[in-house]
């Protein structure tokens, strides 16, 4: 049963796609509880990118969160940004059940939905103007690319991808790790992201004196 105020969709998905699915709620089922108190060490530059975000002052505009996780991107827009409708969208009910309770406060302008995302969308009503993706993507293996091709398509003409996550790192040891948390680290969203939209912002950086790099990117979607 969902949350009470969580929406639920669970459309037909292959086998790899369940199994990511389910190896996701798995971990966060454990993790749900320890992940604000833990990943501000290593998820850098989730405020960077949510203030390089082109939201212009007081006309309404809707933002999409895949993988919102506890809510910590969504918090921050709504204290910031009355005049925003914000949804974010998770397949962890654990996740979730964090995120309504760091969201409360602003419960008229936040809606979370429990579903995976990639071979559907995640469109209910109208396309948003931002979909944002916050240390998900290199999570969803196998599955990456279907992710930002729905994103590219749930999308109006002139809207926004805006990404944030791991890169690469030189270490072997270091992307053995993350694999083992189910984190895949090769450089290889950062070209995709380039070839499916138009580059307006582009930053690769350091973390941990060079022991992984990560990316914050905005990608604007091409008039067809
Ligand atoms: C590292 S957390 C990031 C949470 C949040 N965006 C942040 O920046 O703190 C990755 C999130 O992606 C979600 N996720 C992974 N695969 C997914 C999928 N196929 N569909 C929707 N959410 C997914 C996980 O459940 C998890 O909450």
């Amino acid at each position: 049963m969902p949350a009470p105020g969580l929406a639920k969709y669970e459309p037909a998905m292959s086998d790899q796609s369940t199994q990511q699915q389910t190896a996701m709620r798995n971990y966060y089922r454990l993790h749900a509880a320890i992940y604000d108190a833990t990943r501000w060490s290593f998820l850098f530059g989730r405020k960077r990118i949510l203030k390089q975000l082109p939201i212009r002052n007081h006309l309404p505009q809707s933002l999409l969160e895949i993988g919102c996780g506890t809510g910590h991107n969504l918090r921050f827009l709504a204290r910031q940004y009355h005049f925003l409708q914000l949804t974010g969208l998770d397949v962890s009910k654990d996740m979730l059940a964090q995120a309504a309770r760091s969201t409360a406060r602003y419960a008229d302008r936040v809606r979370l939905i429990e579903q995976a995302y990639g071979e559907q969308s995640g469109i209910t009503e109208q396309a948003p103007d931002t979909i944002l993706f916050s240390y998900a993507l290199t999570m969803f293996n196998p599955g990456w690319e279907k992710a930002i091709l729905q994103a590219c398509n749930d999308l109006p003409a002139g809207g926004r991808i805006a990404v944030v996550d791991f890169h690469d790192t030189p270490s072997g040891v270091f992307r053995w790790w993350m694999g083992k948390n189910h984190v895949r680290m090769e450089g290889h969203i950062l070209p995709f992201l380039q070839s499916t939209f138009r580059t307006e912002m582009l930053e690769i950086r350091p973390a941990w004196l060079g022991l992984w790099q990560y990316f914050l990117y905005i990608g604007v979607k091409a008039d067809r």
